[in-house]
């Protein structure tokens, strides 16, 4: 299984391994790690899992949808990789892949 390297906002990491194709949130739910709401267990409507994506592996995220990129425009805390962990599906790529969890999901 890929291992997905969680860092919550004080800089402690989770590195966890996570199956595939299921989501980031889901994975982050799973194990237990704060800083990972999900109030609306991943219809996309809640924008409690948030997270930033490291910047060397957003090629392997891919982009946001049109409602997830909504979503995310009306969060204050949104940085040029921010996603909802909810629409992104864990892969066998993301092996390694390091996300970041904000403050403001504490
Ligand atoms: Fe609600 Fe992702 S869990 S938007």
């Amino acid at each position: 299984m890929p291992v997905i390297n969680y860092v919550e906002f004080d800089g402690t990491e989770h590195s966890v391994e996570v199956a595939e194709g299921i989501t980031l949130m889901q994975g982050a739910m799973d194990n237990l790690i704060d800083g990972m709401v999900a109030e609306c267990g991943g219809c996309c409507v809640c924008c409690t899992c948030h997270c930033m994506i490291d910047p060397r592996w957003t090629e392997v995220t891919g982009t946001a949808g049109t409602q997830e990129a909504e979503l995310l425009g009306y969060l204050d805390t949104k940085e040029p990789t921010s996603r909802l962990a909810c629409q992104v599906n864990v892969t066998a790529a993301m092996d390694g892949m390091v996300v970041r969890l904000p403050e403001s999901q504490y």
